[in-house]
C-alpha cells in the first residue's frame, strides 16, 4: 500500500503547491520538513483528501483521496495541528467519538479511548474537559484520537510541537509503532529531532519540493 502524489499544484490566488510527487510508503514514518509557511500543512490536506488538488492528484491505492466533499475516506486518520478537539467534551469523549464514529460500539469505545490515553502518558486526564488542558496536554488527546483508530493511513501535522522532550520520545516512538503494523505514517515538521527519527524525509520550500533523500 502507498499514497502517492501525481504533479499536486494547489493554488489559491498564489500557488501555495507546486508540482510536487512523491510517494509515501506503507511501514515508514515519512517526515515532512520545511519552514513554517512551506506548505506543508496544505500538503497534508490533500494527500488527506480534506482539499482538492488544483491539477495532479493523491490516490491510496490508485483511489483519489479526494471524495468530492472534503470528507477524508475512513482509511485515514489525522493529528491536526489545530487539534480539532471538542472543548467541552472531555479527554476520554474526545477520542472515543472517533470510534464511535466509525460504528464501535460506546463501551467499546470509551475502552480503547482509555488505553489510547494511557499510550501518551494522560491516562489520569480522562474525565477533564479539554478547554481546561494545557496546549501540550491537549496535543497529547489530538494524538490519542489519532492513533486510536488503527488506519492505514495516518498523517499527523506537526504533532510534537507543544511537548517537552520525553513526551516527543514518547510520540516518536507510537509513530513508529503504527508504522511497524502497517500504517503509511506521515509527519509534518520542522523540528531536526522529529526529521532524524523517521526512516524517509522530504522537504518543502515554498511549495515546492526541495529534496529528496534518505
Ligand atoms: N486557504 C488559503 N488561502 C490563502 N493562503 C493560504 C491558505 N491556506 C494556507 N495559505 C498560505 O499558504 C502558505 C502555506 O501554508 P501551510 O500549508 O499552512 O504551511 P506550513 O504548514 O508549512 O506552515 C502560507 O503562506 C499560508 O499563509
Ligand atoms: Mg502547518
Amino acid at each position: 500500500m502507498s499514497l502517492e502524489l501525481s504533479g499536486v499544484t494547489y493554488v489559491v490566488g498564489r500557488t501555495l503547491l507546486d508540482d510536487v510527487s512523491l510517494t509515501f510508503p506503507a511501514g515508514k514514518v515519512t517526515a515532512l520538513s520545511g519552514p513554517s509557511g512551506s506548505g506543508k500543512t496544505t500538503l497534508l490536506s490533500i494527500a488527506g483528501g480534506l482539499l482538492q488538488p488544483t491539477s495532479g492528484s493523491a490516490e491510496l491505492d490508485g483511489v483519489d483521496t479526494w471524495t468530492g466533499t472534503g470528507d477524508p475516506r475512513p482509511e485515514f486518520a489525522f493529528v491536526l495541528q489545530v487539534y480539532g478537539l471538542v472543548p467541552i467534551l472531555s479527554a476520554r469523549e474526545n477520542v472515543s467519538v472517533a470510534l464511535r464514529a466509525r460504528g464501535v460500539a460506546p463501551d467499546e469505545a470509551d475502552e480503547h479511548a482509555e488505553a489510547a490515553l494511557a499510550r501518551f502518558g494522560i491516562a489520569d486526564l480522562g474525565e477533564r474537559q479539554v478547554e481546561e488542558l494545557s496546549g501540550g496536554q491537549m496535543q497529547r488527546v489530538a494524538c490519542a484520537r489519532g492513533f486510536v483508530v488503527g488506519a492505514d493511513v495516518l498523517l499527523a501535522d506537526e504533532p510534537t510541537s507543544e511537548l517537552d522532550e520525553g513526551n516527543r520520545a514518547v510520540v516518536l516512538a507510537e509513530l513508529r509503532a503504527e508504522a511497524a503494523r502497517g500504517a503509511v505514517v506521515v509527519v509534518a515538521t520542522h523540528d531536526p529531532a522529529v526529521v532524524e527519527a523517521c526512516d524517509l524525509h522530504h522537504a518543502l520550500d515554498e511549495g515546492r519540493l526541495v529534496q529528496m533523500v534518505r
